[in-house]
């Protein structure tokens, strides 16, 4: 593949005839139904992500729904230090350039997703070149590093910055990660503060993690919030992941996080929503390594990729009352971006069951519309806005 494959596809009036490849591998429908952006127009934003593979084919279908429905774009995998690193002497830096050269012509508000997150951060970051641990202070300057690239080269399209992923427990303690060891319990409020020297003044700097429900992390986080303020350490949003379950989180509980996390002065994005319909709890015995599990007609009951209409409406449901939550919300809430953009290709399919035929979002494998698209739609229209 050339150089910047997607620079020299999507450049000048490309961009649009990819619009209409993209429009017409699809049905009439996308060009039919209402946009999710301009429904929550007014509440906040919408986003969805672009893959690898996505940035890697200029004339994927998903391009038509992502220029319809988004006004704001994450990658999913591109921006992560092991992407972009791999090792010391590799730089992937094409697809980043295809992702905020795309996102910036389409006015769409770009995460920069994730500076600092103890997965997917490979082990030579830790080390100095004879393989030892680094020092405290060869860390923080490693991540300095990282942090001032990504200003110098992307800084000017990027608005969101997740600047560290996960470093919070569910009981509100420090997660004792290779950052955590090294650096020690301020790796969180240093990652702020290279973030808040380095990166532009127009960028928004979040702090993000899943299982937000949970009181200890929950709490710990709106302490955090507080003293990084009254430090004057930059942080502007709270990201609550959202990989939520049928039944699990309550929405109530999610409000009330949501509540708490506002009540900082931070606003809230969810930064990584999709509902797991298979689930897990009915095959999961306590002893089992889930990353072991693969796909068997116990735990993978729709293998087509077609629900039953019961189970369709389920999820529509399911969506629904979570946007008309969000929606009773939105005075606190920024954004709200899908992690993905159709079933086909949702992280879902491979986590915690490899090669299952999952159901997550709201366009299915050929592109369309779901029942809980027009539900989330309805949870817009119920407002004043
Ligand atoms: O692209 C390679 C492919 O070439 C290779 O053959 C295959 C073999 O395993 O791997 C493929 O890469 C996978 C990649 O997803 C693309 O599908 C990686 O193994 C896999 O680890 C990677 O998983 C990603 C995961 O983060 C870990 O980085 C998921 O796509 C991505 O959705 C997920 O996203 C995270 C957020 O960044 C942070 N919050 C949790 C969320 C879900 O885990």
């Amino acid at each position: 593949m050339p150089r910047n494959h997607f620079r020299q596809i999507a450049s000048t009036t490309t961009l649009a005839a990819l619009a209409l490849t993209a429009t017409s591998c699809n049905q009439a429908s996308n060009d039919e139904i209402p946009s999710l952006h301009e429904a929550f127009e007014g509440l906040f934003l919408i986003g969805g992500t672009l893959s690898n593979s996505m940035l890697q084919d200029p004339s994927d279908p998903g391009y038509a729904i992502v220029e319809k429905h988004f006004n704001s774009l994450s990658p999913e995998n591109c921006m992560k230090w092991g992407n972009m690193n791999p090792s010391p002497e590799v730089s992937n830096y094409d697809l980043i350039d295809s992702f905020t050269e795309y996102g910036a012509s389409n006015n769409q508000a770009l995460v920069g997703h994730t500076l600092f997150w103890h997965s997917q951060t490979p082990e030579w970051v830790y080390q100095d070149e004879a393989g030892k641990d680094l020092t405290r202070d060869a860390l923080l300057a490693r991540m300095r590093e990282r942090a001032t690239l990504m200003a110098e080269k992307w800084g000017d399209h990027i608005l969101y910055w997740d600047v560290v992923n996960e470093s919070i427990m569910s009981d509100g303690s420090w997660r004792q990660s290779k950052y955590q060891q090294i650096i020690g319990d301020d790796f969180t409020e240093q990652a702020f503060r290279i973030a808040s020297e380095v990166l532009p003044h127009h960028a928004k700097l979040l702090y993000n993690d899943y299982n937000m429900t949970d009181a200890g992390r929950r709490d710990a986080i709106v302490a955090m919030v507080k003293d990084f303020k009254s430090k004057g350490l930059r942080i502007d949003g709270i990201g609550m992941q959202g990989h939520w379950l049928m039944d699990y989180p309550d929405t109530e509980d999610i409000a009330a996080s949501i509540r708490a996390f506002g009540s900082t002065g931070a606003k809230v994005h969810i930064t990584e929503l999709d509902l797991d319909l298979l689930g897990r709890s009915s095959f999961f015995g306590a002893d089992v390594d889930i990353k072991r599990l693969t796909a068997n007609s116990e735990n993978n009951p729709f293998p087509d990729g077609v629900l039953p209409s019961s189970e369709e409406h389920r999820f529509a449901l399911r969506y629904e009352e979570i946007f008309q939550m969000l929606v009773a919300e939105a005075e606190h809430i920024e954004r709200v971006t899908f992690w993905g953009i159709s079933d086909k290709t949702s992280w879902l399919n491979n986590f915690p069951v490899r090669g299952r035929t999952n159901f997550a979002l709201l366009f299915d494998r050929q592109f369309q519309p779901k029942p809980a698209f027009y539900r989330v739609l309805n949870a817009a229209s119920k407002t004043d806005n």
